[in-house]
């Protein structure tokens, strides 16, 4: 197991929070506190504070993201965004298949597969969340409801193309609870998805990708959680709000 063939990546989920003015606040005290980050650091921001964001992080290490996007390239969807429109903007990176949007918002695999093949198609790096419900990991079905999400949203996905693509484990008990993975079940699963990769794409590539963890990731617990051997970075919910909490999470991952 060898961390440094692949990037530490810490991001950030701001979901449905800041307005402009509350993300100009928190970017502006995020910035000098992670301008040495020995990891990239990723802001994925609601759309309405992308502009004021990539403005903001201009010329610093500090990417913005968004925190989803449509797969067609324009149409009648109203509400939506394309994969090109955030490109356009200077976005970076895109969050793909959050469990709130699974669970809130009908997305299925087969949309999530669409929406990642889309931010590729863009040129955009995504950010690919699987979990597991509570009562998934209750009935020992984890690994089955993981190697499901990984192979129907990677289905079709190039090991060239997988360069640009984050997987995130994110336990659906464990989002915005405040109650983690222990570090031993975290670095279980993110080594399944490893061991998955490697099937899927051999193990230079699976070695080479970063895997995420999310749920309750905070200041205090991400030094435990990014040692484990198969935990490369974060997807922080809730202390990505708070600059000196995210700021602490990016000191834990730097190498
Ligand atoms: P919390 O860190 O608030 O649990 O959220 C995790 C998450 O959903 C990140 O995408």
């Amino acid at each position: 197991m060898n961390k440094t063939k692949r990037p530490a990546v810490i991001a950030g989920n701001w979901k449905m929070n800041k307005n402009r003015a509350e993300a100009a606040t928190l970017i502006t005290e995020l910035l000098p506190l992670v301008k040495d980050a020995g990891c990239e650091v990723v802001l994925c921001t609601p759309y309405t504070d992308l502009e004021t964001s990539l403005a903001l992080t201009e010329g610093t290490g500090v990417k913005i993201g968004a925190e989803n996007c449509h797969w067609a390239e324009s149409g009648a969807f109203t509400g939506e965004i394309s994969a090109e429109m955030l490109r356009e903007l200077g976005v970076q990176y895109v969050i793909i298949g959050h469990s709130e949007r699974r669970q809130y918002f009908g997305e299925t695999d087969e949309t999530v597969a669409k929406r990642l093949r889309a931010a590729l198609n863009a040129g955009l790096k995504g950010i690919l969340c699987v979990g597991e419900t509570l009562e998934q990991r209750e009935a020992g079905i984890t690994e089955e409801v993981i190697a499901i999400q990984v192979k129907k949203a990677l289905a079709g996905v190039t090991a060239e193309e997988l360069r640009r693509v984050i997987l995130a484990y994110e336990p659906v008990w464990a989002i915005g609870t405040g109650r983690t993975a222990t570090e031993e079940q975290a670095g279980e699963v993110n080594g399944f998805i490893r061991g998955l990769l490697a099937r899927l794409y051999g193990e230079a590539v699976a070695e080479r990708t970063t895997i995420q963890y999310g749920g309750s990731m905070n200041a205090k617990n991400a030094a435990g959680l990014l040692a484990q051997p198969d935990i490369d970075g974060g997807l922080i919910g809730g202390a990505s709000l708070k600059a000196p909490d995210f700021a602490a999470i990016v000191a834990a991952a730097g190498r």
